[in-house]
């Protein structure tokens, strides 16, 4: 493969914005793929940086920063440390984490710029844009609010319509305003500097199209629909007074775009790494301007087109910078069949995740990468969660495990048994895993992870099966040397496990190393230049603790007989539908509370004349029975307390709300002196209970604060 003439890899995962926490759909897209691939990498002691960080500037962290009376200095830095221990509690095994408002990276930013602005790699163009005359601002498309021309929402952005999903420009909206003060616009000329991306049209379709077949289709698709669109030139400085000032005379009060910035933070923070520790991660230049380097750029799909072409042709107009590899951008994670929304709230926030199911991490990357939106957008649900879970990692993997550590431990205290001589069987399964190895790594790096995963995977499912035809524990009492090849291969097949794991499951797999002594190749810790593709690691045995590296996978002597080993314990646990039901329950509630937040209130009726008013003789009445009405599911039949002797019969449409014994004994309104009503089966109605309709259609009946008598009129 085309790798292997590369000495060494720079891994990039998208800065997330530092305007809120990350949730699973990250995780899902970007992060977890992005973390298997640099984790397998150095398991095959390849050179490989993972850079990443918080992405700290654009107009989102001072909208949020304004609407919650803070800086937007206090915004990033409360973000970017949560993010950050996101990421760390879930194994994301990035070199370095830092963050775009670093001194570092506002210097590096400012000088990419003015090297291409020197060498006139910019246009400048004027043209007219919305100003807020009272705070002498220019606003940038965000802090545009108006009717949407499509649906006719109020609120809409100056980009975007999020009732109806509209991609718009400020323009398009219809009275649009400060989003900010509601203060109206007016147009007005301002100059700022474009990447001219027409000029690099021809260069990016011979890259990209012609240079880049083998890119994921999705990703290959959207780069050609841009470019059989035509590129055109794009501003790189925005009227803004958060993010790097442009460092050229008479940009006052203009900084440089997010998305200009952004991915520079990928360079900058490489720089950051290397001088912190220059003799473990030599020069950023050596990972980003070396031809021997590969980059590869792991991000979801909204970022295709930064990566692919705008960044790129910064790159190439900079020219001294290699070009990313490849781009395996994935497609989007929805949740319970909705998309994911950070504005509304609805989404799996990792943080949240960790304190209501601690210490399973590993159970979420399983099941976002048995999930993975590689080429399609996918849904995460906790149906899914939970089975995946209970029967694959509890019921394959760890039932397997345990089996095998379980019966070492009685059967032999502990120690690796000899291997007798293999049978038939013995030998079809050793055949059966020795593949698996190359197709691990023949999926991995085809980026595609999820296969990858199902095919490690398979490795449990071998064991399983052949632990499970074996029967050691019947036959031990008829052939006890039996047992012990059956015994020690499953041994060798649990060492494997551990090391297959070792990029998706990192938690796990260190428990199970622990339990059988074997150290992996420092994942993290790599010198740079201290182990190439083509070293040979060997298994050691020292003391007991032996040390493996991916090249070990597929070995039947990892463990070798009388080695001691640890005390098992379970690698996963079951997870319970209660724990279920609460993030289900979790979600329905931000639904609702969306849907209440949206309800609009239904316009009032025509005025009535008081009089009018006066003819309707609303009581109250205590409810003295109540029941279904056989036959027609929506009605309910009361027996009433109206303060006269014989009582009354009122029918009411609203059975679906109640259960009869609820409403026995409750004072409830009704309409004393409305003409009766007769039902098709007889039953006569006199007079109507008043209730409430709530905004998603549900029932509530009207009821007094206080007791009062049977017949009390409502006035
Ligand atoms: O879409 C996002 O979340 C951006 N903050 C990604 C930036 S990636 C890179 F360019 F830094
Ligand atoms: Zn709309």
């Amino acid at each position: 493969m085309k790798q292997k003439n590369y000495k060494r890899t720079t891994v990039t995962a998208a800065l997330p914005y530092a305007n809120g926490p990350v949730h699973i759909g990250h995780l899902a897209g970007v992060y977890v793929p992005a973390d298997i691939y640099a984790r397998y990498l150095r398991l095959k002691g390849r050179e490989v940086l993972f850079v990443c960080g918080s992405d700290e500037h654009g107009v989102p962290v001072t909208i949020r920063a304004k609407k919650e009376g803070c800086t937007v200095q206090d915004v990033v830095d409360r973000y970017h440390g949560i993010i950050k221990k996101s990421f760390a509690d879930f194994g994301i095994s990035f070199d370095i984490y830092s963050r775009t408002t670093s001194k570092t990276h506002h210097q590096f930013a400012a000088d990419f710029f003015k090297k291409l602005y020197d060498e006139g790699k910019f246009v400048e163009i004027t043209s007219e844009q919305f100003y807020d005359e009272e705070t002498h601002q220019f606003l940038t498309d965000r802090n545009i609010k108006g009717e949407c021309p499509r649906c006719h929402a109020e609120g809409a952005y100056g980009d975007q319509c999020e009732k109806c999903g509209a991609t718009l420009s400020p323009e398009e909206l219809i009275n649009p305003v400060n989003a900010i003060n509601g203060n109206p616009l007016v147009k007005k000329a301002t100059k700022h500097w474009y990447l001219p991306l027409d000029q690099y049209q021809g260069w990016l379709e011979d890259w990209i199209l012609k240079g880049h077949p083998e890119w994921r289709s999705n990703v290959y698709g959207q780069c050609k629909s841009w470019l059989d669109g035509g590129l055109k030139p794009r501003a790189v400085t925005r009227d803004l007074d958060w993010g790097i000032p442009v460092p050229v005379e008479g940009a006052e009060g203009k900084v440089l775009y997010v998305w200009f910035d952004a991915p520079i933070g990928y360079i900058s923070n490489t720089k950051e790494l290397c001088e912190k520790e220059p003799e473990k991660w030599g020069t950023w230049q050596q990972w980003w301007q070396d031809d021997e380097t590969r980059l590869i750029h792991f991000i979801g799909k909204d970022n295709i087109v930064f990566h692919c072409i705008v960044f790129p042709a910064m790159l190439k107009a900079h020219g001294d910078y290699i070009l990313p590899d490849n781009v395996p951008a994935n497609e989007f994670l929805n949740l319970e069949g909705n998309k994911i929304s950070t504005s509304k709230n609805y989404a799996v926030w990792l943080n949240e995740y960790l304190e209501e199911l601690p210490n399973r991490q590993d159970e979420l990357r399983y099941v976002l990468t048995a999930n993975a939106p590689e080429t399609k957008d996918n849904d995460f649900t906790w149906a899914d969660f939970q089975a995946r879970c209970n029967n694959e990692l509890v019921a394959v993997y760890g039932n397997f495990v345990n089996r095998a550590l379980q019966l070492t431990q009685k059967y032999y205290n502990g120690i690796v048994p000899e291997c007798g001589e293999p049978t038939d069987t013995d030998k079809a399964t050793l055949a059966e895993f020795a593949s698996v190895k190359d197709n691990v790594e023949k999926l991995i790096e085809g980026f595609k992870f999820r296969e990858a995963q199902k095919e490690a995977m398979n490795l449990a499912r071998i064991g399983n099966k052949y632990i499970a035809d074996e029967e050691p524990w019947k036959v031990i009492k008829t052939d006890p040397e039996r047992v012990k090849t059956v015994i020690y291969i499953s041994l060798q097949l649990t060492a494997n496990l551990a090391i297959a794991f070792e990029p998706f499951l990192p938690f796990s797999s260190a428990k199970l190393r622990e339990m059988i002594g074997l150290q992996i190749v420092d994942s993290g810790q790599l010198t740079v230049d201290s182990c190439h593709a083509d070293c040979d690691q060997q298994s050691t045995l020292n003391s007991q603790l032996s040390t493996v590296n991916w090249e070990d996978l597929g070995k039947t002597d990892l463990l070798p007989a009388g080695k001691q080993l640890g005390k098992p314990s379970l690698l996963f646990s079951k997870i319970e539908d209660e724990t279920i039901k609460f993030q289900t329950d979790k979600l329905e509630a931000t639904i609702k509370a969306n849907e209440a937040a949206n309800a609009t209130v239904a316009p009032v009726k025509e005025t009535v004349a008081f009089d009018d008013f006066t003819k309707l003789d609303i009581r109250v009445a205590t409810v003295l029975e109540c029941e279904r009405v056989p036959k027609m599911k929506k009605l309910l039949k009361f027996k009433l307390d109206d303060g006269t002797p014989k009582g009354r019969t009122i029918v009411s449409g609203i059975a679906q709300w109640y259960e009869p014994e609820q409403l026995v004994g409750k004072q409830v309104l009704f309409i004393a002196n409305l003409a009766p009503r007769e039902f098709k089966n007889g039953l006569v109605s006199e007079g109507m209970i008043l209730s409430a309709e709530n905004y998603d259609g549900s029932i509530s009946v009207t009821t007094v604060e206080k007791p009062v008598k049977g017949g009390s009129q409502v006035c």
